[in-house]
This record gives C-alpha cells, structure tokens and sequence, in this order.
C-alpha cells in the first residue's frame, strides 16, 4: 500500500492531469487505486467523470460531516468549491493537520495505491496530504524558475517530515510540459539533475495540446495518444520501481509492450 500526495509550488504544472493518467494506468494493471481530489477547484473530479452532484465529497470528510467509504464515487473522493470552506474551517480546529490521515486510516486497506491531487498552494490543504502520505510526488513544469518551485515545494515536506509525519518520503520529481528540443527545458532538466540528482525521473512528460483534447472529450490520453501516452507509462514504471512494486511493473511492461490499450 502506497499513499502519494502529487504536488506543486506552483499552479498549472500538470499535478492534475498526472494523478489522472496515472490512476488510469494502474488500474488497467489490476492495481486498486483510490484518487483523492483536494483541490477546491475540483479538476480531477471533472477529469475522472464524476458526477458534479455527487455527496458527499472530501470536504464533508474533513468536516467530519460524512464517513469517509461515503464519499468514494466509482474510486475517487470528489471535491468542489465547498472544500475551500472546509478548508477555512479545519483552519481553526486542534489536530488540523491530521484530519485526511485519520480520514484516510480506515479506506486504506481497500487499496494498493492512494494518489492525492494537491491544490496550488503550499497550504493546510497540502500540509494534510502529506502528513496523510507515505510519498510526496513532485510535479514541476519546465521553466527557468522550475529549481525555485522546487525547493519551496521540498522546505514544506522537510516541515511535515519533522512535525507531524517523520515516514515521508521524497519519491521524486517529474519534469512536466516540458518541450525538450526547446534549449530552454533542456536547462530547466539539467538544473534539477545538477540539484536533485536521482530524484528527478528520467522521463519528462512531453507538451501536447493532446491532454487538453483528451480531457475536454472525456478521454484518456492512453487511448486519445498512446504514442505520448508512453511518457507517463514510463514515469509509472520509474514510480513502481522506487515503491518496490515488481509484480506490478512486470503487468505494466506488458501492457506497454503488448497491446495498445483497448478503447
Ligand atoms: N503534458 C502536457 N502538455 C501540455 N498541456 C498539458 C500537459 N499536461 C497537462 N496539460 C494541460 O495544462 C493545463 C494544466 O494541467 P493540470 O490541470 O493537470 O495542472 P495542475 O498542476 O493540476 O493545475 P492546478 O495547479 O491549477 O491544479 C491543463 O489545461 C492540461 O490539460
Ligand atoms: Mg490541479
């Protein structure tokens, strides 16, 4: 069982569209995944079909107004706006920082992997996931100031890993919408290797108007583009291997090698 908190210092750097793909590609290797929307703005639950009606949703959760088995919809806990309320409430509550974990204790036998979409802000939102999280998952979009977003994204785990959850662990860094024929990305690549060393995956998740297309439609990239699909195979592959998921990894080479996932 692996609890993952995807996140970012920064807004747009693809944490959504990752947690999304790589829910999917997990599930098609027979691995029961639970996906956690914690972001107000709700954009995995759009991307995951989620009826936007759906109660009760994370913040019901984290209000402790809903069993958590309650507000899983079809594998995924659901946010929207009220979260951002939830979130203002939890504020001044004792023990605060904890609600998802304990939350989160009693679904976890359910499943192998729990991935959580985090909002863009470093904020108790975040601090929630990863005092809830095993792993921390970062997601950096290919820009000069990639290294910056970076390191304040790591002085937060630092800060849950000496307070509130010691077991975190830093699983690594993808370099997200990155263009690597651009020198530009290239560089924004070289200087995370420089800082980060093996923490960085040495798949970067290629730019494509493709996962805006495939989002919009309701369809997985693994279908939409399984040519550019192979980037977030690859990061799942890299992910499986730093969690010491053999068996696993052994199905997804066959689902990367085998077939072109079916429609
Ligand atoms: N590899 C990619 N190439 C090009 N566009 C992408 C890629 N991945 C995601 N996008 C697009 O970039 C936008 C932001 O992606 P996404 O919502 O996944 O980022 P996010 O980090 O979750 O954003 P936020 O911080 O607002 O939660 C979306 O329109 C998405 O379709
Ligand atoms: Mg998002």
């Amino acid at each position: 069982m692996a609890t993952i908190a995807v996140l970012s210092q920064k807004g747009g750097t693809g944490k959504t569209t990752a947690v999304r793909t790589l829910t999917d590609i997990l599930r098609r290797i027979d691995l029961r995944v639970l996906a956690v929307d914690l972001d107000p703005q709700g954009n995995l639950s759009d991307y995951l079909d989620v009826d936007p009606d759906a109660t009760p949703t994370i913040a019901d959760v984290l209000a402790g107004r809903a069993k958590p088995a309650e507000a899983v919809h079809g594998g995924i806990i659901p946010a929207n706006l009220g979260l951002a309320e939830a979130e203002l409430m939890l504020g001044g509550k004792m023990g605060r920082e904890l609600t998802l974990k304990k939350a989160l204790r009693e679904l976890k036998q359910d499943y192998d992997v729990v991935l959580i979409d985090c909002p863009p802000a470093l904020g108790l939102l975040t601090v929630n996931a990863l005092v809830a999280a095993e792993y921390a998952l970062l997601s950096a979009e290919a820009q000069y100031f990639s290294l910056q977003g970076v390191e304040q994204a790591l002085e937060v785990i630092d800060l849950a890993r000496d307070s509130l959850n010691p077991d975190l662990q830093w699983l690594g860094v993808v370099l997200n919408i990155a263009d690597m024929r651009t020198r530009h990305s290239r560089e924004a690549f070289d200087s995370l290797r420089q800082h980060f060393g093996e923490k960085l995956l040495d798949t970067t998740i290629r730019a494509s108007i493709a996962y805006a297309e495939s989002a919009e439609r309701a369809v997985s990239i693994l279908d939409y583009r399984p040519d550019l699909a192979s980037d977030y195979l690859s990061v799942a592959d890299e992910l499986l291997r730093r969690l010491g998921m053999d068996q696993a990894r052994g199905r997804l080479s066959s689902l990367a090698n085998g077939s072109r996932p079916s429609v």
